[in-house]
C-alpha cells in the first residue's frame, strides 16, 4: 500500500531546541505553481531559530502566515517527485535546491517532502552533493542580493531607499565582518570573484579556513579592533551587527558604504560627517539568482563550507550546535 505520511520536525510550542519534535504527518500536495520535492538535505539558518524561539512574523509582514504546529526551515536540496499541472519549468526526477517562500516563516523544509514554489527553485549544480547544495540558498542569496544584484523592486522593511550594491572590482576593498559564517563565507567568495581585495574579520580559529577561501587580510576580532587596523575601505559587509557595529564606519573611505545584514541603529549625523552611506536589505527567494550562483558552485568558483551535519531526526542537536556559535560555513540536516 502506498504511504501517504512522512517524517517531519514540527514545533507544537515555542522554546529551546527541545521543542523540535520528530512527527509523522501527511505528505503535502503541491499547490498551483509548486512542485513536490523529496528532500535530501536541509540547510539550517538563523530564522529557523527565531521561529522556534517565538518570532512568527517576518519584518515587513503585516500578519503571521504560520500557526502552531509548524514545520520550520527554508533551505532544501532534493529531487522533484511530483509537479502541479501549471508548472512546465521542472519535471519529475529533476534535482533542485532553493530558499522557500522567504521572507515568511512558511518554508516547511524540515521534512522528508516539501511542496515548493517552482520559482523559488533552481537546478542543483551537478558537481556538488545535496548536503552542500542545501547549505547555499539563504546565505548565498543574501550575499548575492547585498553584493551583486537585489533582483526585485519590493519595498524594504528596513529603509525607504532601494538597496544598491557597490560596484566591486580590482580597485575596491571589502571588509567582511563575521566572514566565516554562512553569509560571510559566501560574501567573501563573491567579492573575490568580482576581483576585490577582501579583509576578513572573524575569531582566530577560522584563519586558515578563510585563507583557503582567498582572503587578503585576516583580523582576529578577539585580539585586534578592525577599525584601528584598516582604513580607506570601499565597503563593509557586517553579518554580526549589534550595538558596536557603527565603529566599523571608521574603516571606510569617504564615499564608502556599510551594509549591515542585521539592520541596526546608526547615528545619521556621524554617517553624514564621514561622507558614507549605510544600506540594508532583506533576502528574498529567487530561483533565477540561485541558478546564477549554482553556476559558480558548479565551476568551483564559490564553494559551500559545511560546519557540521545532523540527521533530520536530530534537528535538536543541530540547533544546539548553532546556539554554541562560531559557525564555520553551514549546518545541514540530512534526510535518509
Ligand atoms: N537581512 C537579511 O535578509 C538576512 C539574511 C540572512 C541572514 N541575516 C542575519 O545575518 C546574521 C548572520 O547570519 P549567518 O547565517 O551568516 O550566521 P552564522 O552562520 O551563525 O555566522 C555568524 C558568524 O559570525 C561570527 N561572529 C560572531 N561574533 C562575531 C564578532 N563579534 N565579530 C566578528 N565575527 C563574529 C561567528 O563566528 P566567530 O565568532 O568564530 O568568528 C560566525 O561565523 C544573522 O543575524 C541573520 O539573522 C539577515
Amino acid at each position: 500500500m502506498p504511504t501517504h505520511t512522512m517524517r517531519a520536525v514540527r514545533l507544537h510550542e515555542h522554546g529551546g531546541p527541545e521543542v523540535l519534535r520528530y512527527d509523522e504527518v501527511p505528505i503535502p500536495e503541491p499547490e498551483p505553481g509548486e512542485v513536490l520535492v523529496r528532500v535530501h538535505a536541509v540547510g539550517v539558518n538563523p530564522p529557523d531559530r527565531y521561529l522556534r524561539d517565538g518570532l512568527t512574523r517576518m519584518p515587513g509582514e503585516t500578519e503571521s502566515t504560520v500557526g502552531l504546529p509548524v514545520i520550520p526551515g527554508t533551505d532544501v536540496s532534493g529531487v522533484v517527485e511530483a509537479v502541479a499541472a501549471d508548472v512546465d519549468s521542472l519535471a519529475v526526477g529533476d534535482e533542485v535546491f532553493g530558499l522557500l517562500r522567504f521572507p515568511s516563516f512558511d518554508g516547511r523544509a524540515y521534512a522528508e517532502y516539501v511542496a515548493a514554489p517552482a520559482s523559488d527553485l533552481a537546478r542543483k549544480p551537478a558537481g556538488i552533493d545535496h548536503v552542500h547544495a542545501a547549505g547555499a540558498p539563504m546565505a548565498g542569496l543574501t550575499a548575492w542580493q547585498f553584493l551583486i544584484e537585489v533582483g526585485h523592486d519590493r519595498p524594504s522593511p528596513f529603509q525607504a531607499a532601494m538597496h544598491r550594491p557597490t560596484a566591486l572590482g580590482a580597485d575596491t576593498t571589502v571588509l567582511i565582518n563575521g566572514a566565516a559564517g554562512g553569509v560571510g563565507h559566501f560574501a567573501l567568495q563573491l567579492a573575490k570573484w568580482k576581483g576585490a581585495r577582501v579583509v576578513a574579520v572573524a575569531s582566530g580559529e577560522h584563519e586558515s579556513f578563510l585563507g583557503e577561501l582567498g582572503v587578503d587580510q585576516f583580523i582576529d576580532y578577539t585580539k585586534s579592533r578592525p577599525e584601528e587596523l584598516v582604513h580607506d575601505v570601499d565597503l563593509v559587509l557586517d553579518t554580526v551587527g549589534g550595538p558596536h557595529s557603527s565603529r566599523l564606519l571608521r574603516t571606510l573611505k569617504r564615499g564608502g558604504a556599510q551594509f549591515p545584514v542585521l539592520p541596526g541603529d546608526f547615528d545619521e549625523e556621524e554617517v553624514a560627517k564621514l561622507g558614507v552611506t549605510v544600506s540594508s536589505a532583506q533576502v528574498r527567494s529567487n530561483g533565477a539568482q540561485l541558478a546564477e550562483l549554482g553556476r559558480l558552485l558548479d565551476a568551483g568558483t564559490v564553494r559551500v563550507a559545511i560546519d557540521s551535519t545532523f540527521s533530520l531526526a536530530d534537528a535538536r542537536a543541530a540547533h544546539e550546535r548553532a546556539a554554541r556559535g562560531h559557525i564555520q560555513g553551514k549546518i545541514v540536516l540530512t534526510v535518509a
